[in-house]
């Protein structure tokens, strides 16, 4: 099969970690005997460097024209950068909210796994871990406080800044129609996180998770309230299969679950849209203080790319072959710094990029 990626290293570690999941991809190419043509592309910090803005139209429309997009990460040093002392819509995280509107990529898909192997690296007490934990987070993307009206004025001398978190019926039932369906493929179960108890947005929400669970007979429905998630995931995580939340919730939420699974850089995650048309990114940031250093773990960008193989091009076998030999090296006792524990082998970014290509 033919593809076009859109390659978008990004910022900080997002070069080096692009670099290796292109190795892994290249290595799927010449295993399964596809052909994928790549398009570098700028976002963020270095757009803003070469052209004054973090995305321009052009780049927009060149990620809109391929068959995915792979991004890295974007974004520095908040406070001591040059790309932070503009306007809030001139920064670099700017052009990844306006990729993910640009694109319509309203569903992220975030899964949160303990390996085995890694449960020295998991913070949780063993008792707590017990036969481990595999959920999903389905983080709404397009909506709610990340997209509403916002502005900050003086009143009466008095500084006053507004953020307004608006859903409307169509925005949550096509985000739960997709955790609906990624539950009916896993162990049947979603649970609506909200905060119904205060807000409008979260009853609505759950209001319309009951309407779309009528269609789903094979899998469970729970609501629970947001505070009680951050609590029940460090008390029970084996409890959960499917997340469903809003925009912000699902931002704090998935950090929170990255971490449990040993490190953030295991995390990886997929934004689609209404189409095949996805954009595949490791949900941890740009990581500057260790950039071009070759310490950065590539495993949350080489597992985007299997989601990538997965989810827009519908190439399963390839996609648990890129996972499997994410498992066989860690199996092996390979370890970049973030998830190294006594007894493993300690790597940079390209030779943990490297033994899983030969893997595969
Ligand atoms: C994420 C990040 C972004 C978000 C930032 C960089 C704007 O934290 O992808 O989780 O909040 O969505
Ligand atoms: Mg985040």
């Amino acid at each position: 099969m033919k593809k076009n990626i859109a390659l978008i290293p990004g910022d900080g570690i997002g070069p080096e970690i692009i670099r290796e999941a292109r190795k892994v991809l290249d290595r799927v190419c010449e295993k399964f005997g596809h052909e994928f043509t790549y398009k570098e592309l700028l976002m963020g910090g270095c757009s803003i460097d070469a052209y004054g803005v973090p995305l321009t139209d052009e780049t927009l429309e060149a990620a809109r024209a391929s068959d995915s997009v792979l991004l890295g990460a974007v974004g520095g040093n908040v406070g001591n950068s040059r790309w932070y002392d503009v306007a809030p819509n001139l920064r670099p995280e700017a052009g990844l909210l306006a990729i993910r509107k640009g694109l319509g990529l309203f569903a992220n898909i975030r899964p949160a796994y303990l390996y085995k192997e890694l449960k020295a690296a998991c913070p949780l007490r063993e008792d707590i871990i017990g036969e481990g934990f595999d959920m999903v987070i389905m983080r709404e993307l397009t909506g709610g406080l990340y997209f509403g009206e916002r502005h900050t004025e003086e009143v009466n001398g008095v500084k006053k800044a507004t953020d307004t978190l608006t859903y409307d019926e169509n925005e949550i039932r096509r985000i739960a129609i997709k955790a609906f369906e990624i539950a009916e493929k896993r162990r049947g179960k979603v649970t609506s996180v909200d905060k119904a108890n205060v807000l409008d947005s979260s009853r609505l929400w759950r209001q319309v998770a009951e309407e779309v669970a009528k269609d789903y007979p094979n899998v469970e429905l729970n609501h629970m309230l947001v505070d009680n998630c951050a609590m029940q995931l460090v008390m029970n995580p084996g409890q959960f299969d499917v997340i469903l939340t809003e925009n912000m919730f699902g931002d704090i939420l998935s950090d929170e679950a990255s971490m449990i699974t040993g490190s953030i850089g295991m995390l990886s995650s997929a934004s689609l849209s209404e189409t095949k048309l996805g954009l595949y990114e490791p949900s941890h940031g740009s990581a500057p203080d260790i950039a071009g250093k070759d310490l950065a773990n590539p495993i949350a960008t080489i597992l985007s790319a299997a989601m990538m193989l997965r989810y827009s091009f519908d190439m399963d076998k390839e996609a648990d072959a890129v996972e499997a030999a994410v498992s066989t090296v860690l199996e092996e006792g390979w370890r970049t710094g973030d998830i190294m524990s006594e007894g493993c082998t300690l790597v940079g970014t390209a030779k943990m990029g490297d033994l899983i290509a030969e893997r595969i």
